[in-house]
């Protein structure tokens, strides 16, 4: 028997800041751009009256994209991040603030019209202090947005593509799906020095909605959305399919009671 006390893993993405930033850019990643950013902002449909609370922003690649004249509010666990986020700031009256989103927290303004936390719940363990404290942020009827890779096909270590020579598809394998799951992820596989770890913490579609009913929210809608790239070459027909039937992204789109 493990007789150790709990270590909780530190989930920041303090020391993969830079190699983030390079990635990220001002506009987001390759994903950002094609698919995550304008799915959410059709999802939330922003005026410039809107007031944003961004979990877990990172470099606050969402404070770029926001109607202007909408406020927006952006916390993350990484300084370096936040001082990146504030050294690109669109606005002088945006903010950015260092805080773990899993502890509870109050800032001054407790009724955003909308909360999200853009592939980064999927970061933390304690999912529902993050929704409490979502909750605890919105007005009555305020938009809470949650982009994941999706839950059930993308499972870091438990979930690959394989192909079925004999129909000549292209086939998503998931070992694992009900168990919660903490996996770290290597962000710089192959180096030689320290490695750089984050995790990644699974839970089944369930758990979600579960949460999110026990913090006082409904869910309204859920999207799943695919990859918009193409293959070529002799498998692009397999592929495209394959990419086409398995999502990569799901938003859940929720609002406080
Ligand atoms: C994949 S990044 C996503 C950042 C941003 N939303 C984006 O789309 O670029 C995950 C972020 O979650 C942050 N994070 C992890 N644990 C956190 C915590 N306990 N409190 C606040 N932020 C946390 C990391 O520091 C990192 O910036």
């Amino acid at each position: 028997m493990n007789n150790q006390p709990y270590k909780k893993p530190n989930t920041s993405w303090e020391n993969s800041a830079q190699k983030y930033h390079q990635i990220v850019g001002e506009e987001g990643h390759y994903y950002h751009k094609a698919v995550v950013i304008p799915k959410s902002l059709d999802l939330l449909k922003l005026s410039k009256d809107a007031s944003v609370l961004d979990l877990g922003c990172g470099q606050g690649v969402f404070s770029r994209v926001i109607p202007k004249g909408a406020y927006y509010y952006g916390v993350d666990i990484s300084k370096s991040l936040i001082n990146t986020a504030k050294q690109l700031k669109a606005s002088t009256d945006m903010q950015f603030n260092v805080q773990d989103i899993t502890k509870e927290f109050t800032l001054p303004k407790t009724d955003f019209s909308h909360c999200l936390i853009i592939l980064a719940l999927q970061n933390v363990e304690e999912i529902n202090v993050v929704m409490a404290n979502a909750a605890r942020h919105l007005e009555s009827g305020g938009k809470f947005l949650i982009v994941l890779n999706h839950p059930a096909y993308r499972i870091p270590r438990q979930s690959s593509w394989g192909i079925d020579e004999q129909s000549k598809l292209q086939y998503r394998k998931v070992n694992k799906y009900m168990s919660p799951m903490k996996i770290p992820i290597d962000m710089a596989p192959g180096a030689k020095d320290r490695k750089t770890l984050t995790w990644s913490f699974h839970f089944p579609l369930s758990t979600y909605s579960d949460c999110l009913a026990k913090s006082g929210f409904y869910m309204e809608r859920i999207e799943e959305w695919v990859s918009d790239k193409q293959s070529a070459g002799k498998h692009a027909k397999m592929e495209n399919r394959a990419r086409d039937e398995f999502p990569m992204f799901m938003a859940i789109l929720a609002a406080k009671r």
